[in-house]
């Protein structure tokens, strides 16, 4: 039954199959859809656009709010669908045809995605494909898990197909809250001082001519696919409990913290799971994501309230979220990511924002997107929006990769997506590194004390002290600055052939 689910009964008659849906596309669109980590994202016309291209010359650019789940980045790969994506994807499939020059991938900052649209720096939407629990009296779609970019990618397109997903309880309806920030020249402040607040409505307003298909579903989201703590977060997460415990202690925050924002991945989700027995108290979390750690802290009672742009779980929280979101609905709230990522908000909250890092290096530059300085992992994501603006700036990651044959401390980034300007404390399992107020001779010191893996500090030193005695702000042997990352390359391990 997905009639009661149509509220605007004029809209049934747009009830259509995925592939008759599909024939909307044509060669050449831009095409946004919803979906942010896996969370919200269409599962049918992706599908049915995919048979279409396996057919047919049919390539389209494709946004979306962030990665998609069900595989659905590799089905439109495979089947030569897309040449253009932004802003980020998590896929392996893609993620191989975009080192290989064969997509474009724009990896952009996830609040910037629809001001460029909006502003019209970027092309057209020619069709959104937005999934909702339901379209209301007045043809306005209620997501799902995410919002992401749904709202404006629906409220800017020529053309809109919704995909209602009967697996989705009707009580979602009331998660979210959306607000478009008004145009620009003449843009007011964003009225939103505390993550609880809504300052929107619950749904997306559109005209509902717009709307020139409906597809029924009934799938889940794709679990995510976090891994659990391991020693190495479980002791990252110590570190960081630690300090933070100090911060309280000194003064600087109340036992309550600032509201936090951690990224995506198993090292985030660990280090936030570990918060459940510290002694902090009215957690908030100000958010893009929220995975299981989320959950696990509001089930504690230690953090009040969550506020986010999608929700990403594993399969048993998954379905006790959904079965009981009327319990958890007081204490959660969805909003479009321009605004859980927007630069005025996160700087007015004052977050403690803990995002990942592939490598650092001695001064603190972090690079949390590209493998050897070449090759596209997953994209900056929301960690640029926060990390930048935060009230503190925590990246987190492992010391060594690849069993120790790569140091993720090294002298000089291989691409730098955070600038040391950007980053407060470094944490691995090793240590943490407080840089504020240092300069940087005295960050590297700190960092190579408290963050290097063994294997890899006397070395780090070494050239540190080297570098130093050939002068400079911030010292480097420029000729062996990038040494570590060519040796990976052609021995395999940065310690050498
Ligand atoms: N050089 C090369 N590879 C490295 C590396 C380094 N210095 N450090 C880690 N890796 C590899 C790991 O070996 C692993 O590879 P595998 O998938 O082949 O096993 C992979 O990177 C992921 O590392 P992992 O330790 O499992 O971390 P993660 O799941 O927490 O992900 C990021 C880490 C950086 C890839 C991920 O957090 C990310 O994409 N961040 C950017 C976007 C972002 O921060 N968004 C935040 C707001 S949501």
């Amino acid at each position: 039954m997905y009639e009661d689910r149509i509220r605007l009964a004029s809209l049934r008659k747009k009830v259509m199959s995925a592939h008759d849906a599909a024939e909307l596309f044509e060669n050449g669109m831009t095409v946004g859809m919803s979906g942010f980590t896996r969370a919200g994202d269409c599962k049918a016309v992706p599908l049915a656009l995919a048979d279409r291209a396996r057919q047919e010359h049919l390539q389209i650019t494709l946004m979306t709010g962030a990665s998609l789940g069900n595989d659905t980045d590799k089905i439109l790969t495979e089947a030569n669908a897309i040449s253009r994506r932004l802003p980020f994807q998590v896929d392996a499939t893609l993620r191989q045809k975009i080192n290989a020059g064969e997509v474009m991938f724009i990896d952009q900052h996830l609040s910037e995605t629809v001001e460029q649209l909006r502003s019209k720096q970027l092309p057209g939407v020619d069709i959104a494909v937005i999934e909702a629990t339901a379209i209301t009296e007045n043809g306005a779609i209620v997501p799902t898990t995410s919002v992401g970019n749904s709202a404006s990618f629906a409220i800017l397109a020529k053309n809109v197909i919704v995909e209602i997903n009967l697996k989705m309880p009707t009580q979602l309806e009331g998660l979210h809250d959306i607000f478009i920030p008004t145009y620009r020249p003449h843009r007011q402040p964003i009225p939103l001082i505390s993550p609880e607040q809504r300052i929107g409505v619950p749904y997306i307003a559109i005209d509902p001519a717009k709307i020139a298909a409906i597809v029924i579903t009934e799938k889940a989201d794709s679990p995510s696919n976090v891994l659990p703590p391991d020693a190495e977060t479980q002791a990252i997460a110590g570190h960081l409990d630690e300090f933070l415990r100090n911060e309280v202690r000194a003064g600087r925050l109340s036992a309550s913290l600032q509201p936090l924002q951690s990224g995506i991945g198993t090292i985030s989700n660990a280090v936030l799971h570990g918060l459940i027995d510290s002694p902090f108290k009215d957690i908030r979390m100000y958010s893009e994501v929220l995975q299981d750690s989320a959950i696990e802290l509001l089930d504690s009672g230690r953090m009040t309230f969550a506020s986010a742009s999608s929700i990403t779980l594993s399969k048993p929280t998954y379905e006790r979220v959904l079965d009981h979101i009327n319990d958890y609905k007081p204490r959660l709230v969805l909003r479009p990511q321009e605004i859980s990522n927007h630069p005025e908000v996160i700087r007015r909250l004052g977050l403690i924002t803990i995002n990942t890092a592939l490598e650092f290096d001695i001064y603190g530059n972090v690079n949390s997107t590209h493998v050897g300085g070449t090759h596209m992992m997953n994209g900056i994501g929301g960690s640029g929006d926060f990390a930048r603006n935060a009230h503190l700036s925590i990246f987190v990651t492992k010391s060594i990769a690849k069993g120790g044959a790569i140091s993720s401390v090294v002298p000089m980034v291989s691409h730098v997506d955070h600038t040391e300007h950007d980053v407060d404390i470094l944490v691995t399992e090793h240590g943490l590194a407080d840089l504020r107020g240092l300069a940087p001779r005295e960050r590297a010191v700190e960092i190579i004390r408290h963050c290097a893996d063994p294997a890899y500090r006397d070395a780090l030193q070494d050239y540190f002290e080297t570098a130093c005695r050939l002068g400079g702000h911030t010292p480097h042997i420029l000729r062996e600055a990038l040494a570590w990352h060519a040796r990976f390359n052609e021995c395999g391990t940065m310690l050498g052939c």
